[in-house]
């Protein structure tokens, strides 16, 4: 279907979205590392810091894929209690075989939600992180709203995506670089899922549309700090 017929945000409905994730699932770490020059590692440690988790604390990874985000949280905070959700059972198949390799599969807890209706009860965690995840959610001001209902009062939502550089230098090498991606996740097994990622990101708001969304949600101390030379952001406000 068409998105001019439909009024979601995103090109693809969430029923599609899933059955990509399902399929690109196994390969999707050689994917990721690849297309990001090994630097999703450093975006993902940056990201967790934004939120600043504390020992003992309650924190969610909202699309968390194969748990990256979630193995870091952990990484920087080792008595953390932490949730990943994804409505993708491959994905999240995945996570928790790292986990159980990692041997903390005691301290995380993967399973299938929504992030526009997310099953838990308001104030439930300290801090939220989301990974390239909220490009490819149907309706995004419903998903910040439940994200910010979820979260404890003096907590923390940082969403960390990909964006279209706002640089029209930087927009010239990212012109050069974006024909690469889909022929890289291609010879990964990812068909046609790469070419997706990039038409996405140059369908995504603007980041200043998506700090407007933030403080339209209710988040309070909105930012976006530019990683990258504006190729992806980190998006972060406080409840
Ligand atoms: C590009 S992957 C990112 C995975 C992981 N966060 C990372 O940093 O590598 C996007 C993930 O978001 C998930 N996703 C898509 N729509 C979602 C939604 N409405 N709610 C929660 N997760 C969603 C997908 O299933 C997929 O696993």
């Amino acid at each position: 279907m068409n998105r001019s017929t439909t009024d979601r945000d995103t090109l693809i409905s969430a029923a599609e979205n899933r059955a990509m994730f399902d399929r690109i699932a196994k390969h999707y770490d050689a994917a990721n590392r690849a297309i990001s020059l090994g630097m999703d590692r450093v975006w993902r440690r940056r990201t967790v810091q934004v939120m600043q988790p504390v020992s003992g604390g309650r924190y969610l990874d909202v699309g968390t894929g194969t748990g990256d985000l979630v193995f870091e949280i952990l990484r920087q905070s080792s008595d953390a209690v932490v949730d990943g959700i994804d409505p993708s059972e491959q994905m999240l198949a995945i996570a928790r075989m790292k986990a159980g390799r990692r041997g903390e599969d005691k301290s995380v807890s993967f399973f299938v939600a929504d992030a526009m209706e997310l099953p838990m009860e308001a104030d439930t965690y300290d801090g939220i992180v989301s990974g390239f995840c909220f490009r490819n959610i149907e309706r995004r001001q419903k998903a910040l709203e439940e994200m910010r209902r979820v979260l404890k009062p003096g907590g923390r939502l940082v969403i960390l995506e990909a964006t279209y550089p706002e640089s029209v230098l930087v927009r010239l090498g990212y012109r050069c670089y974006t024909p690469l991606v889909p022929l890289v996740g291609r010879l990964l097994g990812g068909g046609s899922a790469y070419k997706y990622l990039v038409d996405s990101i140059e369908d995504f708001p603007r980041p200043v549309t998506v700090t407007d969304m933030f403080s339209a949600a209710g988040f309070s101390h909105v930012q976006c700090r530019m990683l990258n030379m504006g190729t992806v952001c980190i998006f972060s406000g406080g409840k």
